[in-house]
């Protein structure tokens, strides 16, 4: 499994912060920028570098950061090949991946602490995509 990284300023510390869960897990991840939360960025931006690089992997996964996740996982979702979810929580996490077969996720820096979000990544990617009548629903997604 490999995961693409991407976040704008504002969910800078908790892309960093995801870069340490996901090095206990033992899951490689490339990290797409940005590189500090001091100079200011624009979250379409890093959505569309991660939209670029999960074209070349179609079975690669993502994690997308901005202040509050809305931005960049809304910036994320107008990528066809993407479907991004926001979670909040483990049930959420486990959701996006078992009903909405999620290649995203995204998080809000300014919103949650290091446990939930820790809590939140292993629970995304150790769930599976339930399919059926799930799979049925994502493919009149197009
Ligand atoms: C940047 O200050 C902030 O607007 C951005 O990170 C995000 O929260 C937007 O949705």
């Amino acid at each position: 499994m490999k995961v693409f990284l991407a976040s704008d300023h504002g969910g800078f510390c908790v892309k960093e912060y995801a870069k340490q869960v996901l090095d206990d897990l033992g899951i490689s991840y490339v990290d797409l920028g940005t590189n500090n939360a001091s100079q200011s960025v624009d979250y379409p931006d890093f959505a569309l570098i991660l939209s670029e690089h999960l074209k070349t992997d179609l079975n690669a996964f993502g994690i997308v950061a901005c202040g509050t996740g809305i931005g960049i996982s809304m910036a994320a979702n107008r990528h066809k090949h993407i479907r991004c979810a926001l979670c909040h929580d483990q049930t959420s996490a486990r959701l996006a991946r078992a009903h909405n077969n999620a290649n995203v996720l995204a998080f809000g820096g300014r919103m949650l602490g290091n446990a939930v979000i820790q809590d939140i990544i292993k629970t995304f990617f150790s769930t599976e995509f339930e399919g059926g009548r799930h799979e049925r629903r994502i493919l009149k997604f197009s």
